[in-house]
């Protein structure tokens, strides 16, 4: 089933050609108009410049898609099966571009429509097909019920999945999600945008990665034994700022305060996510979001899940699918046009909020 996807929930311009076979998701094309440059000197996402962005790149972005996968505008009506559009969560603004878009295409050219949400599209991005796919056990099949810790600068979710499109979520962010802090404390030590490539490249630099050197330097780990999977990431940041507003040297020791943040956002992720699994006995564990691009994270994930539950799959998304892009809104697409889940264009509509059911 051949599915152009596109995606403009905030900053990046995205589309793509999946090809979905079974239970997997071959990727064709994948073409991202990445703002970061643009949005880097205000430390973040402007939602006014995002949207003209937007409507500036969206044409280009789906033709340049087309042309990779083998397609032309002619030859596209006739051999695509479906559009995957992202509806929502998102910046209202950008997420109208590209709605507005798919729906046009879907009309002119008589083809069915998906609406798909952008956090089942993370959690999708780990069904595309990739050599490099960290697994236990390599499985073709997926295995339910599945436990997936969903992270990125917009949320921060612990979902479980009895079966496909099946979402439960079971533990959400009372304040801000895990990227959303990485995002701000790098601002606090003055590392720039995006927060969290920042973050853990300043961590990286003292001694074993993650590891920091400095015993002096200790952050909390919030909610680390609530008896819910609720995460908070809101007091971590306030401490880190209390933290350096007390210590005169802190510029000295940049490196040391972002490995203990990121290994304190590192320990609560890890720990509520196998507390989880335990509970849920899981047999599927998998990382998404654009926070599953920490190299410490997705290193100590499998570790810890090795030495206490181990599920028969562990499973991160290959590099490209991670952070924001189309391909994973059509990996989710095609298993939502598997199961006959259309929505008549004129019936799509932006959801600034839409929840994932
Ligand atoms: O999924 P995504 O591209 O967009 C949202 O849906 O929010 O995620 C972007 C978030 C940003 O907050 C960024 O700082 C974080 O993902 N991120 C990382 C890393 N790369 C991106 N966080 C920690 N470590 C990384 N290597
Ligand atoms: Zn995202």
């Amino acid at each position: 089933m051949l599915i152009l996807s596109i995606e403009s929930s905030c900053d990046e311009t995205a589309a793509a050609v999946i090809d979905g076979r079974r239970d997997n998701v071959r990727v064709l094309s994948n073409v991202v108009a990445s703002q970061i440059a643009i949005h880097q000197k205000y430390a973040g996402v402007v939602p006014e410049i995002a949207a003209r962005e937007h409507i500036l790149n969206i044409l280009p972005v789906i033709n340049e898609a087309l042309v990779k996968a083998g397609l032309d505008l002619k030859t596209a009506p006739k051999k695509l099966d479906a559009i995957a559009i992202t509806t929502g969560p998102g910046l209202i603004t950008s997420l109208m571009t590209g709605i507005e878009t798919a729906k046009t295409l879907a009309y002119v050219w008589k083809l069915p429509i998906v609406s798909v949400n952008h956090i089942a599209g993370h959690i999708y991005a780990n069904w595309i097909e990739s050599e490099s796919r960290e697994s236990l056990v390599v499985s073709q099949n997926s295995k339910f019920p599945a436990l997936i810790l969903t992270v990125s600068g917009g949320h921060n979710l612990l979902v479980l999945m009895k079966n496909h499109l099946k979402f439960k979520i079971i533990g959400d962010t009372l304040d801000d999600a895990a990227g959303e802090a990485f995002d701000k404390a790098a601002k606090m030590l003055g590392l720039g945008y995006p927060g969290g490539p920042a973050i853990a490249a300043a961590a990286a630099g003292v001694g074993r990665p993650g590891v920091c050197r400095d015993p002096e330097i200790k952050l909390p780990r919030p909610m680390l034994n609530a008896a819910n999977f609720n995460f908070s990431f809101s007091g971590l940041k306030t401490a880190l700022l209390y933290a350096l507003k007390k210590d005169k040297d802190w510029q000295k020791k940049i490196p040391a305060y972002a490995a203990e943040f990121q290994q304190a956002v590192i320990d609560v992720l890890i720990h509520k996510t196998i507390k989880a699994a335990q509970k849920y006995k899981v047999k599927t564990v998998m990382l998404s979001g654009g926070v599953s691009s920490n190299l410490e994270l997705q290193k100590q994930f499998i570790a810890a899940f090795k030495n206490s539950y181990a599920p028969s799959d562990i499973r991160y998304p290959k590099a490209d699918f991670r952070t924001d892009n189309a391909a994973m809104i059509g990996a989710a697409g095609y298993f939502m046009a598997r199961a006959k889940k259309f929505t008549k264009w004129e019936k799509i509509k932006v959801d600034p909020n839409l929840p994932l059911k």
